[in-house]
């Protein structure tokens, strides 16, 4: 049967990739963007089963208003991508070169900003729903090993604190939230190193293996919340 799927930071990149993905298996999405591109314009036009709205996630009052469209037409939503993210190249320094304040906008967008989305459509969160956070190896406590990008990395830790208190709550409701690392993907993000490495990989294929997770998502444990694309468990 056909989902229901909800992505954020649909215009372009990981974004653009999962909302072609899931049209590919037949499933219904809404695809939410900050900038529309022609790209997503394009694939709306031609896509039955898309539909296309702005949304800010740093801004309650634009996720509030694409919210307001889902709410009167949906009851559920099988998975949302919280996919919308930011990385400042100028943010990958030590501290005494960090500008701390300039920070506060990656927090905004990728920690609080997955909040927000789930908040505002609290109601179509239900039993079976996924919430899949795009977070980063970045975010890893354990495992990083960084001396610089502070704030991205903080970004991306406190989203994944907020996936499992969301986890925690959501267990009741019998809806899960798992935490994704999609690669070293070949976007924007990825920066220009990231076309030419053999250790990156397109959107495409980051896609195709995220969502293959999800849509099995009953073949794996509820208490393995944090992964890369691939599965491979991290740690928190
Ligand atoms: N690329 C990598 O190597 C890599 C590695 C680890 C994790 N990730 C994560 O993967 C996700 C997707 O990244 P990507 O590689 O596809 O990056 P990207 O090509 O830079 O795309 C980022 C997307 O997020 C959107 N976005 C940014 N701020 C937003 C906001 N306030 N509200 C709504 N949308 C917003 C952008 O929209 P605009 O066009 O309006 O800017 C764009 O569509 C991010 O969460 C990122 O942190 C990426």
């Amino acid at each position: 049967m056909a989902r229901t799927v909800l992505v954020t930071g649909a215009g372009r990149g990981l974004g653009y990739s999962l909302t072609k993905k899931h049209l590919d298996i037949g499933d219904k999405v809404y695809a939410l963007y900050r900038t529309l591109t022609d790209e997503l314009k394009n694939l709306a036009a031609a896509s039955e089963g898309l539909k296309i709205y702005h949304c800010d996630v740093a801004s309650t009052e634009s996720v509030t208003e694409a919210a307001r469209n889902l709410l009167a037409g949906e009851k559920k939503l099988d998975i949302i991508y919280n996919n919308a993210g930011v990385y400042r190249f100028d943010a990958k320094t030590g501290l005494e070169h960090t500008d701390i304040d300039a920070g506060l906008e990656m927090i905004n967008i990728n920690a609080l900003g997955a909040l927000r989305i789930c908040k505002a459509l609290w109601p179509l969160i239900q039993k079976g729903s996924l919430v899949v956070n795009i977070s980063s190896e970045a975010g890893s406590i354990g495992g990083s090993r960084r001396r610089q990008e502070y704030c991205y990395c903080m970004s991306k830790a406190a989203m994944n604190m907020g996936a499992k208190i969301l986890s925690n709550e959501l267990w009741k409701r019998s809806a899960r939230v798992i935490s994704i690392h999609p690669g070293w993907v070949r976007t924007a993000m990825g920066g220009p190193d990231s076309f030419a490495s053999k250790y990156s990989v397109s959107p495409d294929e980051s896609a195709a293996n995220i969502v293959n997770i999800a849509v099995n998502i009953d073949d794996v444990p509820r208490d393995q919340m944090y992964m890369s694309h691939t599965g491979d468990i991290l740690p928190w």
